[in-house]
């Protein structure tokens, strides 16, 4: 993004680069997105493309890729093993990392499958700044637990805090004392806290953490799946980063951890996912694992055309012009909506705009799930698909009680470099609507609940006929409009 001053005031981000591929959407009538979405069992991952008119569901494996990328899929080397372009993305990680091994994978969960097979056995407890879905059920499954060790501020929806990413230091020490070493088998960073609304950490807390564990000989593990995000954090926010640049950055926060890995759904702009690591030792215990689950060791499941989009991608995420994109607009969409009064979470991360759906709809109980609901109701307003991520995406215990989530959000994705600012403006607008119609808007119940990981493919329905009303008010609103 471009530094750019209007002479008339605007104060708008400002892209720097142009779409020269565009796909066509639908906008379906308001009539079509309450059968659409009855049809999905009120459960956004279930709706269907045709249905969909603005998709911000995830920002994983959906951003806008460049021409660089594009052109360099096409030379490419598809041996099984000993592949070219397997080497060209270790090189590349080793420049930016400086790591020397490099285990490739399918995507980011299935590193996280390798490491906890290799490193999770049952009573151990993984401390981390928060987790998320998939980390969580590969270390539970394995018979682990989590600990979150988050600042107390991370949780609070509205802040000015710049790193609410970040671990207490003082919960971290306590719970090393507290806590048999032998069942710490290591540490976890998420860089850009996706569920707390892809909120940063700052590069002198990854320090202070992972010099206590240094301290305490324990393995620090990355989460960078997020990490473009949280760089351009560091860089803007962080007073130590100002003079450093993005490749220095990236630098001094891989010296400070053990193994780094990455979904490169979002970290690379492609599709894939990579383990990188110093150790040669750490590199020996998860090695079998990967032709064993992905496949061999110089592709793990990955197209290598992928392969070849995400070495350009690494480069393209050094460039603070391009990381710059996903987190002006997110900031742009967030103080659009404070404008307007509608409760978004604050300071704007990355990933997308977050909208807070306790405060949103604050006459609909924790049980009856109110982002579950907000998300039914946001698909409705504007054939917007966002991702509950609250009560909803969490786990029954064993004994089947339901954990409240610390925060109830909708998360609106902005894949990077996809949507335009008229579609942008657009989402505000519906929102906004919403927002002024929030008391007809009601719960919602189970109808099929699944054992584990249910916000995937659970059916829900409303506990009264709250969307046919919505979607009268809608009409009388808006008369013939779509
Ligand atoms: N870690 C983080 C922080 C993530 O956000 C994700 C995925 C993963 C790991 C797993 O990576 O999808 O490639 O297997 N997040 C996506 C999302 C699903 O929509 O937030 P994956």
């Amino acid at each position: 993004m471009a530094n750019i001053k209007f002479f008339t005031g605007m104060d708008i981000p400002l892209e720097l680069h142009k779409v020269r591929m565009v796909q066509k959407l639908n906008l379906q009538p308001i009539e079509r997105r309450l059968e659409a979405i009855s049809e999905a069992g009120n459960n956004t991952f279930l709706l269907k493309n045709k249905d969909i008119f603005l998709d911000m569901l995830t920002d994983s494996g959906v951003n806008g890729m460049s021409d660089r990328q594009t052109a360099a899929m096409l030379i490419c080397d598809d041996s099984y093993a000993g592949s070219a372009s397997f080497e060209r993305l270790e090189a590349k990680v080793h420049e930016l990392f400086g790591t020397d091994y490099l285990l490739p994978a399918h995507q980011g969960r299935a590193c996280e499958n390798i490491l906890a097979i290799s490193f999770v056995k049952e009573g151990d407890i993984i401390p981390m700044n928060f987790h998320f879905t998939t980390t969580k059920a590969h270390i539970t499954r394995l018979g682990g637990r989590v600990a979150e060790l988050l600042s107390d501020e991370g949780i609070q929806t509205s802040s000015d805090n710049p790193f609410k990413g970040n671990i207490d230091l003082d919960k971290l020490r306590r719970f090393i004392a507290d806590t048999d070493p032998q069942h710490i088998p290591f540490l976890r960073v998420e860089a850009g806290t996706n569920l707390i609304g892809g909120q940063p950490l700052s590069l002198e807390n990854m320090h202070d953490v992972c010099e206590i564990c240094r301290e305490h000989h324990i393995m620090t593990v990355l989460d960078a799946s997020l990490l473009q995000d949280n760089l351009y954090f560091m860089k803007t926010r962080e007073e130590q980063c100002k003079n450093l640049t993005i490749r220095e950055i990236t630098k001094r926060v891989a010296d400070e951890f053990d193994i780094i890995y990455f979904s490169a759904r979002k970290f690379g702009f492609a599709r894939g996912g990579c383990i990188a690591i110093h150790d040669k030792k750490h590199y020996d215990q998860m090695r079998e694992l990967v032709p064993m689950y992905e496949g061999f060791l110089t592709y793990g499941g990955m197209s290598v055309r992928e392969m070849e989009a995400i070495t350009v991608g690494l480069d393209e995420t050094m460039d603070e012009d391009v990381i710059s994109q996903g987190p002006l607009f997110i900031d742009f969409m967030t103080k659009e909506l404070l404008k307007r009064h509608v409760p978004v979470v604050t300071p704007s991360g990355g990933l997308g705009c977050h909208l807070n759906a306790r405060e949103f709809l604050p006459h609909i109980d924790d049980h009856e799930y109110p982002a579950g609901a907000l998300a039914a109701a946001v698909y409705l307003a504007g054939g917007i698909r966002g991702m509950e991520r609250g009560t909803l995406s969490e786990q029954r215990e064993a004994d089947g009680t339901e954990p409240i989530a610390d925060v109830e959000l909708l998360r609106l994705a902005l894949p990077r470099r996809v949507f335009t600012m008229s579609q942008v403006l657009y989402a505000v607008d519906r929102i906004t609507w919403l927002y002024e119609n929030r008391n007809l808007v009601g719960g919602l119940r189970w109808v099929e609940e699944p054992g584990s990981l249910r916000f995937f493919f659970g059916r829900l329905e409303p506990t009264s006929n709250w969307q046919e009303k919505l979607v009268a008010k809608f009409r009388a609103d808006f008369k013939d409009s779509l």
